[in-house]
């Protein structure tokens, strides 16, 4: 058998399940928008919108806005963090939970992640903390929730802020607590990709009154909910949702849980399945985690069980073999260009900068990244049980064949 990626027959020729899925709820929400000529502001939509998320998530309020990245930047802002002050975040992760700490005028400080959970090793926070350290941002990766457990006791311990960076964990859990709603705010994204999806879209959840409070203010111009609508009591932006995203919004959480559901099977097929095959190694698992998002299904790739071809190669013969495969975020976040040059001035000039991302090094976010993180999107979990085989029948394939991929 030859491989595809050398004109053999690939294992699969049918695509993978589109995204998003969406149906009539979403059209007859959308016309009831129109219709009512209430597309902004101080609609019903935003408001039952936020109040379902809140519910779901055991969260006393929900705000929600324009993007997960505004999310991110005003609850640091509204949990007081900025003033130069140092927020630890993953170095493997999105590169907004970054750079909305710049934006909230805080200097990120990158940890590595854990080899077996892919979240921030917790075992490394705390040599990260200086006296100038405000907070703590977790990311519940893929929608594997973080260790809390061990985040709120360093948080505790050293009067720190935690806020979730759950962009990717809606209705994830530890130990049954829904995570967004753990630390002091958590916030989420509603992007294209997302399995909750309406374009673009974010919310911040709170238990806290005065963050509350103030990421409602922050995100409408520093407006006052009780004050006149030309009285701007704060600093502030637009960063409102409208009605029609909010709308989308409610028929996308109406099916949330079913889909979830699906991902969550396919998931542990896909798990057990690829455990079979050497050279594949699955993320741990622990007992506190008790519900996942399955936004990304990971598994990591040693090289050496397949002839020594390098990850880049592996993924160009999966998809050629008809299985959508992704690497994943491809660099560190402190190896990103924008952080090497601190270029967080005007037109990316480099700014004066309290921190030398060029002489950080994360080990295992390296090896994520260069050699082992692979991923597959959460619509391929949205597939047939069959699917999940023909994943795993092409891995084999090319396990079998190694050393015929080209490079
Ligand atoms: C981990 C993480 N953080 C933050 C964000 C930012 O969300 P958005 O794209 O809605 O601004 C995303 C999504 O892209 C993400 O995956």
């Amino acid at each position: 058998m030859k491989l595809a990626i050398n004109g053999g027959d690939p294992v699969r020729n049918k695509s993978m399940p589109v995204w998003p899925v969406w149906g009539d709820e979403e059209i007859e929400n959308l016309t009831r928008v129109v219709k009512s000529g209430k597309w902004g502001i101080g609609g019903k939509e935003t408001a039952a919108f936020e109040q379902k998320f809140a519910d779901y998530h055991h969260a006393k309020y929900a705000i929600a806005m324009n993007s997960g990245t505004t999310a991110l930047r005003l609850a640091l802002t509204a949990a007081d963090v900025g003033d130069g002050s140092e927020v630890i975040v993953p170095a493997y992760t999105f590169i907004a939970t970054a750079s909305a700490a710049i934006e909230a005028g805080a200097v990120p400080i990158f940890v590595d992640i854990d080899a077996d959970t892919y979240n921030i090793d917790v075992k490394q926070i705390e040599a990260a903390i200086t006296s100038n350290t405000a907070a703590i941002m977790p990311v519940h990766f893929a929608g594997r929730p973080a260790d809390m457990d061990a985040i709120l006791a360093i948080a505790k311990k050293r009067h720190l802020k935690v806020i979730e960076d759950a962009a990717q964990a809606w209705g994830s859990a530890w130990k049954n607590q829904p995570v967004g709603a753990i630390g002091d705010a958590g916030c989420f994204s509603f992007q294209s990709s997302k399995n909750i999806n309406c374009g673009e879209g974010g919310i911040v959840l709170t238990n806290d009154d005065m963050i509350a409070k103030m990421v409602r203010s922050h995100y409408n111009c520093g407006r006052s909910e009780d004050g006149l609508w030309y009285e701007h009591f704060y600093f502030g932006g637009n960063y409102r949702i409208t009605e029609f995203q909010s709308a989308v919004l409610l028929a996308q959480f109406e099916r949330y849980e079913e889909l979830k559901k699906i991902r969550n099977e396919n998931s542990m097929v896909l798990t057990k399945l690829l455990s079979e095959i050497e050279g594949i190694e699955l993320l741990g698992t622990t007992p506190e985690v008790t519900s996942r998002s399955c936004h990304i299904f990971i598994f990591k790739y040693i090289k050496e069980h397949f002839a020594d071809k390098p990850k880049t190669a592996f993924i160009e013969a999966m998809r050629k073999e008809g299985i959508p495969t992704s690497p994943g975020y491809s660099l560190p976040l402190y190896k990103q260009p924008v952080f090497l040059n601190c270029a967080f001035g005007p037109r990316g000039r480099r700014m004066d900068w309290p921190v030398d991302y060029s002489a950080c090094h994360c080990p295992e976010t390296e090896r994520a990244c260069f050699e082992q993180a692979i991923w597959f999107t959460q619509n391929v979990l949205l597939g047939s049980e069959e699917d999940m085989h023909d994943i795993a029948r092409a891995i084999q394939k090319i396990q079998e064949h190694a050393g015929e991929i080209p490079i």
